[in-house]
């Protein structure tokens, strides 16, 4: 595997790399990788010839008071995990490699990036979405693959590449992987190493409460009223807050408050210990 930092070495390699003949997948990371970012890695690999992996810890999607500066880095670790799952090619850029001076650009995408996370955390997803489209040019792969943790992101991706014209001829499919969890239920993330042992028992109350709560809203009760009680139930559980707690079109994000024929999505983000979890999971038909 080549890890690359500079993106002169990264345009040769992507050309050494489509020279062998062959698709490329990408599956763009901020490292302190996981087993759900190497499930990405996988299923990016049964999917294409090649495997490109990219680590940057992206500043402009952090907030002010965000955990940008804590936010876990080990990219000594993560090339070795990322190398033996066969990954071809490991682009790590610094962030003035990444925006030089006088960078001014920016990609917005409304809408789907407007409420839950858009909301809390205001520009985050202008900066995922300019980083990601910014990926995209670099490594101009066939597919990207991104985890339905992130499922509003995973929506303002697709949003923008349909929008931009991104999905042709590169980055012609932007895949999807479910996600990945620990044995307790609870989402693998880069932050859950935050959490004290006893918040991390209690923040395995959020999948439990969110299936409990799928299935009061799939057996017919008031969704308002379920969502009330799955709230409550996670402030018993040791969460300090809810940012948002809500039923969705899956696809448009338009927030549901009754479950209709198409499928629904429920998406929970809140706070233990100082640490802000997100989970999401499907609602009625598929
Ligand atoms: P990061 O949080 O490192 O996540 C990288 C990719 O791994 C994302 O597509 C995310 O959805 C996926 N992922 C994280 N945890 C997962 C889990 N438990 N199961 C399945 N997939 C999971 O998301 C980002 O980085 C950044 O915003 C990025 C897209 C790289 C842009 O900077």
């Amino acid at each position: 595997m080549q890890t690359i930092t500079q993106l002169e070495m990264l345009r040769k390699a992507v050309a050494q790399l489509r020279a062998k003949g062959g698709t490329v997948a990408l599956v763009p990371t901020m490292g302190a990788l996981h087993e759900g970012h190497l499930t990405l890695v996988r299923e990016a690999a049964s999917r294409a010839d090649h495997v490109a992996a990219s680590i940057f810890v992206n500043p402009t999607q952090f907030g002010p008071n965000e955990d940008l500066d804590a936010y876990p880095r080990q990219l000594q670790e993560d090339a070795e995990m990322l190398e033996q799952e066969g990954t071809a090619l490991l682009w790590a850029p610094s962030v003035g490699e990444m925006y030089p001076d006088g960078f001014a650009s920016s990609i917005s995408v409304s809408g789907v990036s407007s409420g839950f996370c858009g909301a809390d955390r205001p520009g985050h997803f202008d900066g995922v979405a300019t980083v990601v489209c910014k990926l995209f040019h670099q490594v101009l792969p066939d597919i990207a693959c991104f985890g339905e943790k992130d499922w509003q992101q995973l929506a303002v991706i697709r949003t923008m590449a349909r929008d931009l014209d991104l999905t042709r001829p590169y980055a012609r499919d932007i895949i999807g992987i479910p996600t990945v969890r620990e044995a307790d239920g609870l989402a693998m993330s880069s932050r859950n190493r935050y959490l004290s042992e006893h918040d991390r028992s209690a923040a395995a109350s959020l999948p439990r409460e969110m299936r409990e709560a799928i299935a009061r809203i799939e057996d017919g009760q008031h969704v308002g009223r379920t969502l009330a009680a799955l709230e409550d139930a996670l402030l018993g559980a040791g969460f300090s807050s809810v940012d948002y707690a809500d039923l969705a079109d899956a696809a448009s994000l338009e927030v549901l408050s009754e479950l209709g024929d198409r499928p629904g999505r429920l998406l929970v983000a809140a706070r233990i210990g100082g640490t802000r979890l997100i989970d999401n999971m499907a609602v009625g038909k598929p």
